[in-house]
């Protein structure tokens, strides 16, 4: 006979012990995860805050390695040397090193849907070939094995319950860091335009004005275009990534909610025809759940992926703020300039400011504002009534803040206040009403006003994108208020998906051996019955 008892005792606890194995397995790589993560942080941030005084104490700009100690990861392409060259995402040693932290699952994966496999095939032969015997039916083996039934199929549904919950609170807190982007990209987009709106004004001067020169027009007209490009960019690309994104997020969260009901409803189902000892049914869902735990524990390895990615680019980001003249792989990202470079960017739109004003002044106290006799034909345009108010210059001529004089007009509202002051034309370059500018020589003045304006407010704004302020403001925010939120969702699922394959794997195993343990019992009690009742009937 090909099955004798003894070998059906050897497959049930080859089974028993290669779900203990995997459990142990699992649970050790789960723990060294987390228990590196938690070391690596602390070391991450000591050695941060070392690097910073030795390149404070030094004042070099020395090139920094992004999240040094958590990339330290063995690279399966490099002869399973350590990986040192930190967070680097046009590294594909970076990824490869950090893709291998997903191979433990793998292996158990593999590891399961062959040995299961293996074991189902025989579980199959042997019942196909072998006759039922009657053998001993131990009570203790019985209670044991429903015992353990009962608490892997609740360990199952914790694990599904706490699945579900993470992914709920990791889709809206990925959900949350991607709109918070979104917005900070809005908010830049928007302040282009603006810049963009106000340099418009610029080109509604002639090309003969007198007071924007040529190179000059042509020069804003040239910004202008850069400037107009890169707000559509990045408006376009936000709105683009936004949605691919989301539909990822969104794809994710679907997977792994219907992940999450599946094995809730085959762990319970699975409990439910093991206890009525529905063999054949019971059978049917072991192969489904051997197949649906092997998904699951490639997913988990995905999961613990995705959990090193999002720490090593939340310690990447917070290094790189910190650390603000270290050369890095950030660099290669974000086209940013050293803090010397935006201030000189900041310096020069002041001082256009400061020279434009200065040109408009004069402009109003040696022409607007003084009676010409008729023979000064350029000056004199038949300019009568009220003086113009001067424009307040907001800054010296050494570039610091200066305070407005009584009687002077703010940038901002400059060309309201100047339109009362214009006159109607009959005869050409003639005022034939009272005013002391033209409509033409409004409109220039109102323009080089834009300019200033435009310049003034948004001067700061052009320098702190040129030298990523406000990047590493983003990265600061995103840093603290998004960033441990994302680590522990995405360690709430990897956990939560591990829970679920053991305790939906071990489930698997007891849903057989309980439904053989309960039919030997039956079937012993059948037996018995059948023996005590032969005597009596002979007997009588
Ligand atoms: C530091 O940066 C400045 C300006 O970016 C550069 O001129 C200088 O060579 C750099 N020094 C080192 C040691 O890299
Ligand atoms: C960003 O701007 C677009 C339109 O320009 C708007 O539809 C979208 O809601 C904005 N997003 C956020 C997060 O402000
Ligand atoms: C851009 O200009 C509009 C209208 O001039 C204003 O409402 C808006 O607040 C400005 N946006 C920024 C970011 O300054
Ligand atoms: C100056 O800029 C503002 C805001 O962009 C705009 O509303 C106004 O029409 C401009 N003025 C002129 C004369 O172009
Ligand atoms: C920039 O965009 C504005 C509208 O936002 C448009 O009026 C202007 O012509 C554009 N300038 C260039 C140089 O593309
Ligand atoms: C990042 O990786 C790319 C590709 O290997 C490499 O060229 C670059 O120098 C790396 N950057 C840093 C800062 O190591
Ligand atoms: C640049 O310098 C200014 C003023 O000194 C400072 O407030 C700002 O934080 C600096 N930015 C960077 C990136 O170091
Ligand atoms: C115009 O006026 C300024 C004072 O506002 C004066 O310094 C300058 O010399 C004058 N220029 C001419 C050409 O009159
Ligand atoms: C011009 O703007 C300044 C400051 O924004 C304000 O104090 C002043 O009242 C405004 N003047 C007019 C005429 O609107
Ligand atoms: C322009 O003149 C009118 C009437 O003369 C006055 O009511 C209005 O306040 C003036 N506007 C400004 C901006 O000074
Ligand atoms: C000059 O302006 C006055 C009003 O201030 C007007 O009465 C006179 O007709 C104008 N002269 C010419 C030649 O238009």
């Amino acid at each position: 006979m090909l099955c004798s008892r003894s070998q059906r005792v050897f497959i049930l606890v080859s089974l028993c012990l290669l779900s203990s194995f995997l459990l142990v397995v699992t649970g050790t790589t789960s723990n060294t995860g987390v228990g590196n993560e938690e070391v690596g942080g602390v070391e991450e941030w000591r050695t941060s805050v070392i690097e910073r005084v030795i390149a404070e104490e030094s004042g070099e700009n020395s090139s920094l390695i992004l999240a040094a100690k958590r990339t330290k990861r063995k690279d399966p392409n490099d002869n399973f040397k350590f990986y040192t060259g930190g967070w680097n995402i046009s590294n594909s040693h970076y990824l490869t090193s950090v893709g291998y932290t997903a191979v433990p699952f793998i292996i158990i994966a593999v590891v399961w849907f062959v040995f299961f496999g293996l074991s189902l095939s025989l579980i199959c032969l042997c019942y196909c070939c072998c006759a039922r015997q009657p053998y001993g039916y131990s009570r203790v083996a019985y209670a044991l094995s429903l015992i353990l039934l009962i608490s892997f199929t609740i360990a199952a549904i914790i694990g599904c319950i706490f699945l579900y919950t993470g992914q709920g609170k990791f889709h809206a807190s990925t959900t949350d860091t991607l709109e918070y982007v979104v917005s900070q990209a809005n908010l830049t987009s928007e302040n282009l335009r603006n810049v963009s709106d106000y340099l418009n004004a610029a080109k509604k001067v002639d090309v003969q004005s007198s007071i924007l020169p040529q190179d000059v027009l042509s020069s804003i007209d040239n910004i202008q275009g850069k400037i107009n490009s890169s707000a559509t960019t990045l408006s376009v690309k936000t709105m683009e990534n936004q949605d691919k994104i989301q539909n990822v997020l969104d794809s994710m969260r679907l997977a792994l909610v219907i992940i999450a009901a599946v094995m809730l409803f085959l762990a319970f189902i699975g409990f439910l025809l093991s206890i009525f000892g529905l063999q054949c049914l019971v059978y049917t869902l072991v192969i489904l759940g051997w197949i649906l735990v092997t998904v699951t524990f490639v997913l988990c390895g995905g999961f613990l992926l995705l959990h090193n990615v999002v720490g090593d680019t939340c310690v990447a980001m917070d290094q790189w703020v910190q650390n603000p003249t270290a050369h890095t792989a950030l660099d290669d990202i974000l086209p940013c300039v050293d803090n010397a470079t935006a201030r000189e960017t900041l310096d020069r739109t002041k001082l256009v400011t400061y020279k434009l004003v200065n040109l408009l002044d004069n402009a109003i106290s040696n022409m607007t504002n003084r009676n010409f006799p008729p023979q000064l034909r350029p000056l004199y345009y038949n300019q009568s009534g009220p003086l113009m108010p001067l424009l307040c210059n907001p800054f010296n001529a050494d570039l610091s803040d200066h305070q407005c004089q009584p009687g002077e007009v703010h940038l901002n509202n400059a060309t309201e206040v100047w339109k009362n002051f214009t006159c109607q034309i009959v005869t050409p370059g003639t005022c034939s009403t009272q005013g002391r500018l033209t409509p033409k020589l409004y409109s220039q003045m109102a323009a080089a006003v834009n300019v200033s304006y435009g310049l003034y407010k948004y001067g700061p704004f052009l320098a702190d994108l040129q030298g990523c302020d406000f990047v590493r403001s983003t990265f600061t925010d995103i840093e603290r208020d998004h960033c441990p939120g994302l680590k522990r969702y995405t360690q709430w699922i990897y956990v939560g998906l591990v829970v679920v394959s053991a305790s939906v794997m071990s489930s698997l195993v007891f849903w057989v051996i309980y439904a053989r343990e309960r039919r030997h019992r039956v079937y012993t009690k059948d037996y018995n019955a059948m023996h005590s009742e032969d005597p009596r009937s002979k007997g009588q």
